[in-house]
């Protein structure tokens, strides 16, 4: 039986890749199944927390018991995530957020030719470095996909988006990241300590993700 340590807060979550188009028929996106944080609104829900989901187009259907939200694109994501920030206690940043959308959409579908076409990009913005800005009290979590040197990457990150913890994940390691049900993360806090775990369901990982964050919130009531 899970116990009820999270009743009477917020969670807000995001999942899943984001979408952007191209033209009416095309897009950009990423691999992102949204197994990660869709694990991470089960477990914050099971915990009695009030959870909101922010999901990009994933293949998984809307968890029971929570409010759920989906968008297509970075900056629908953004917007959906402005709107539900200021119920939240504590925000998991856990969608793949495309870094880049084509400067401009078409509105015809772009026409097949015989020379080579480059497209324009344009950074979207980066949502969860503008929620460190006004974060307040809330815990601000983020993820991290790394090709190595994991805890130095992910403590880099915490600093610089002012997020209060940072899952990492070495994608290269086999049973870790996209599409697949088992991650292998270590929990990276701004100070530099961190908490290697070990291959596990990533709704196992979201519980112990969980559980740091309320180790963080108690610290500090403590001082
Ligand atoms: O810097 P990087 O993209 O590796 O950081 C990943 C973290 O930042 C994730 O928590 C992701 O949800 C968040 N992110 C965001 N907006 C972006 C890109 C990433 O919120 N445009």
């Amino acid at each position: 039986l899970v116990q009820k340590d999270m009743a009477g807060l917020g969670v807000l979550v995001t999942a899943g890749p984001t979408r952007e188009a191209l033209d009416p028929v095309r897009y950009l996106t990423n691999r992102s199944s949204g197994k990660m944080g869709y694990a991470v609104a089960r477990a914050a829900r099971d915990r009695g927390a009030r959870v909101t989901l922010i999901s990009g187009p994933t293949a998984l259907p809307p968890p029971p018991g929570i409010s759920f939200k989906a968008v297509e694109t970075a900056l629908e994501m953004r917007e959906a995530v402005l709107e539900a920030f200021g119920a939240a206690d504590v925000v998991v940043m856990a969608a793949a957020v495309s870094d880049y959308r084509p400067a401009t959409v078409s509105r015809e579908k772009i026409k097949k030719g015989t020379v080579p076409v480059t497209l324009d990009l344009v950074p979207n913005p980066d949502i969860i470095e503008e929620l460190g800005r006004i974060k307040g009290n809330r815990l601000l979590v983020g993820f991290a996909a790394e090709t190595g040197d994991l805890v130095a990457h992910a403590q880099a990150k915490a600093l610089k988006k002012n997020l209060d913890l940072v899952v990492a994940n070495d994608v290269r390691q086999e049973g870790a990241g996209f599409a697949v049900d088992t991650n292998v993360v270590s929990l990276v806090f701004r100070d530099g300590q961190f908490l290697e775990l070990p291959k596990m369901e990533k709704y196992a990982v979201a519980h112990r993700i969980l559980d740091a964050v309320l180790e963080l919130r108690e610290d500090r009531v403590e001082r």
